[in-house]
């Protein structure tokens, strides 16, 4: 079987920027399970659908036209050739996308897409539900966490590093709004799976995360 890392948690946590950094040392693929409900949110938006039209957004979710452009580039995305990468980034795509994930038939739907990304030599899988629901037989699986104002005070760095302005009280409304979104949810809550290992990465900056990761994957 092809080997899986799952890496799952809240918002901010740094998942995103870890589970690149490992697919990358170890050489295997990626999945950034977000950015497909991210695609299936800004989809549903420009055909003006409404964010809780369940049966419209699953259909939609299962025919979503998407490409991840070759690793080597950076991590393009196309949304029916339209290269979106930077669309999805954005702070309302990601409320938006945490209002499709609420829905059950949209995750079912969603299920075998990224599954299709257990490729050898290996699959680094990035999201809320990975451990739990869609590799439930992952070698490793890791739950990342960091504190409300650690997540906050990253998520301003990456805004502004990005040129985008924002402020920290906001973002952190936003973001505690996502957690409570993600852990109410009826269908895959966030929570971490019970063979998971929790790395709190309050105070450790990203190499010190995957250099405790690494570990776990070489015991
Ligand atoms: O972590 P962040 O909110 O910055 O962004 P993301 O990982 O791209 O996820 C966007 C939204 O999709 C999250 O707020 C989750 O609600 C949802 N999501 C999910 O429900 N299941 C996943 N496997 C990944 C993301």
């Amino acid at each position: 079987d092809v080997p899986v890392i799952a890496v799952d948690g809240p918002s901010g946590s740094g998942k995103g920027t870890v589970s690149r950094l490992l697919a990358e040392q170890l050489g295997w693929h990626l999945l950034d399970s977000g950015a497909l409900y991210r695609l299936t949110a800004l989809a549903a938006q420009r055909r003006g659908m409404a964010l809780d039209d369940e049966a419209m957004l699953s259909t939609l979710a299962s025919k979503l036209d998407v490409r991840f452009a070759s690793e080597a580039q950076g991590a393009s995305v196309l949304l029916e050739g339209d290269d979106v990468s930077l669309a999805i980034r954005n702070e309302d795509c990601g409320i938006a996308a945490s209002k499709v994930a609420i829905l059950p038939s949209v995750r079912a739907a969603l299920l075998d897409r990224q599954r299709d990304f257990r490729v050898t030599p290996g699959l680094v899988a990035d999201g809320r539900d990975m451990g739990t629901v869609v590799f439930p037989d992952a070698s490793l699986k890791i739950f990342l966490t960091a504190s409300l104002e650690e997540r906050g005070a990253r998520r301003l760095r990456q805004l502004k590093d990005q040129g985008v302005g924002a402020n920290l009280p906001s973002l952190l409304r936003d973001l505690a709004e996502r957690d409570a979104r993600d852990a109410r949810r009826a269908v895959s809550p966030l929570k971490p799976a019970d063979d998971a290992l929790t790395v709190d990465s309050s105070g450790l900056d990203v190499r010190g995360v995957l250099d405790r990761i690494l570990t776990f994957a070489r015991e």
